[in-house]
């Protein structure tokens, strides 16, 4: 048995604080440890005692560095990392001007390769140990993904993105081949190692009803797969949704009533809402995920961080809609919209949302994005003072929070002290 302890200080969660006072959920120790066995954390603790009472385990200080959970990104487009930051678009125009052409490559199983490699070695080099990805029309896209992850032993989560309508012909397939080609990826990567199967029309607005129906059937003979896709984020796609769907009573029925509303529903962006769709994303217990560096990169709106209180809410990137692979920004970007929504979020919040939270939206909590026994140690070391400007703040702080703070609004890739796949450093 391969026995490991990081040294350090730690931060980890026995609760969720969007939903309990932060301050009884959070723990933090300034000299902590973390045991790793077989590349699952067996215990969290203190460093000394840890050192004392595993005498064999391998150790790695970390010394002042703050060791957390990897990060967990739940809504993001590994498709779209060469056109990130393409600029003057909304919505639907950047999809038509920049998008689409690009995702239009992926057929090339030599191009998906490469971009699937490339996104992942930059995610983990900015601390995301779980991307959930979206893919393109293309079968080629998915194997890509999915390859590279396992290559990388990474949790991820992807499928097949399919649209048969309001694309380019090359990015369309059809009600059947969208049923059979996901039928088949989902066979091929559901439960393979790290891998996770997420059926994926990307919105109604690019589904006809038919695609929608099989997509759904296909949810209901593997509800044990994640469902994910994009709701309510910008003003004109909404409207374009009344227009298409004249018969539905709002955005969120579009999925609905074609069986694509469950508990293990991930619905991106989510920002316009009306009441009966909040009611119903609460029924059913789906998850809505917050992409913050998109929602004002492509000028979508304010989400409503008050639905964490009832809903599992999810932390993303959205690249490339989004404008950075980096939790850290991302987090710093959550920060600022619930200022302009007149919250602050506490940076233990932000730390969890990033980490828990989007675990809880994938239903993996406890598995991943969990510095704590039993979970997978995929893990993210923060360098608490990477920069001068960072750390001439830090040095002032007189708690954790005050020393965490200026690295979640500062902070970049060179916040990266180490990264752990499974206990193994990358
Ligand atoms: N809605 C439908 N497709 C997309 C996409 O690729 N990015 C974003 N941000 N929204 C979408
Ligand atoms: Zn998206």
């Amino acid at each position: 048995m391969s026995k490991q302890l990081l040294l350090g200080q730690t931060l980890s969660f026995s609760g969720d604080p969007m939903r309990t006072a932060w301050q009884d959920v959070t723990r933090h120790n300034s000299t902590g440890g973390v045991l790793i066995e077989d590349g699952t954390i067996a215990a969290v603790a203190d460093g000394v005692a840890l050192r004392e009472a595993h005498p064999d385990a391998d150790i790695t200080n970390h010394g002042d560095a703050l060791i957390c959970a990897g990060f967990v990104d739940a809504h993001m487009h590994y498709p779209q990392t060469a056109m990130i930051a393409s600029w003057g678009k909304q919505l639907i125009d950047w999809l038509n001007t920049y998008t689409f052409p690009e995702e239009s490559r992926f057929g090339d199983r030599a191009y998906a390769d490469e971009i699937a490699g490339r996104t992942l070695d930059i995610a983990l080099a900015h601390g995301t140990t779980t991307l959930t990805s979206f893919c393109t029309i293309h079968p080629e896209s998915v194997d890509a993904f999915f390859a590279a992850a396992g290559a990388r032993n990474m949790a991820v989560v992807a499928g097949k993105t399919c649209m048969d309508r309001n694309a380019p012909d090359a990015l369309q397939d059809t009600a059947q081949t969208a049923y059979d080609d996901s039928k088949t990826l989902l066979a091929r990567w559901h439960g393979t190692g790290r891998a996770n199967y997420a059926i994926t029309p990307r919105f109604s607005p690019t589904s006809t009803p038919d695609q929608l129906a099989a997509l759904g059937a296909l949810w209901a003979e593997h509800p044990d797969c994640l469902m994910q896709t994009h709701l309510s984020e910008q003003h004109p796609e909404i409207a374009w949704v009344r227009e298409l769907f004249p018969e539905a009573r709002d955005y969120l029925d579009t999925y609905e009533k074609f069986g694509l509303l469950g508990p293990k529903g991930l619905f991106g962006h989510a920002i316009h809402l009306g009441d009966r769709e909040i009611d119903r994303l609460r029924e059913v217990d789906a998850a809505v995920v917050h992409c913050p560096t998109s929602n004002t990169f492509i000028g979508s709106g304010l989400f409503d961080m008050s639905l964490a209180a009832s809903l599992r809410v999810g932390l993303a990137t959205d690249t490339g809609g989004g404008s950075s692979f980096s939790m850290l920004r991302t987090m710093a970007a959550a920060y600022e919209i619930g200022q302009l929504r007149g919250t602050a979020l506490h940076p233990s919040q932000l730390m969890w949302l990033a980490s828990e939270g989007s675990a809880r939206a994938l239903h993996m909590a406890g598995e991943i994005g969990h510095l704590g026994q039993g979970a997978t140690a995929d893990i993210c070391v923060l360098d608490l003072a990477s920069t001068a400007a960072i750390a001439q703040r830090a040095a002032q702080a007189e708690t954790i929070w005050d020393a965490i703070f200026p690295t979640i609004m500062m902070g970049d890739d060179r916040a990266i002290a180490a990264v752990y796949v499974a206990g193994n450093p990358v």
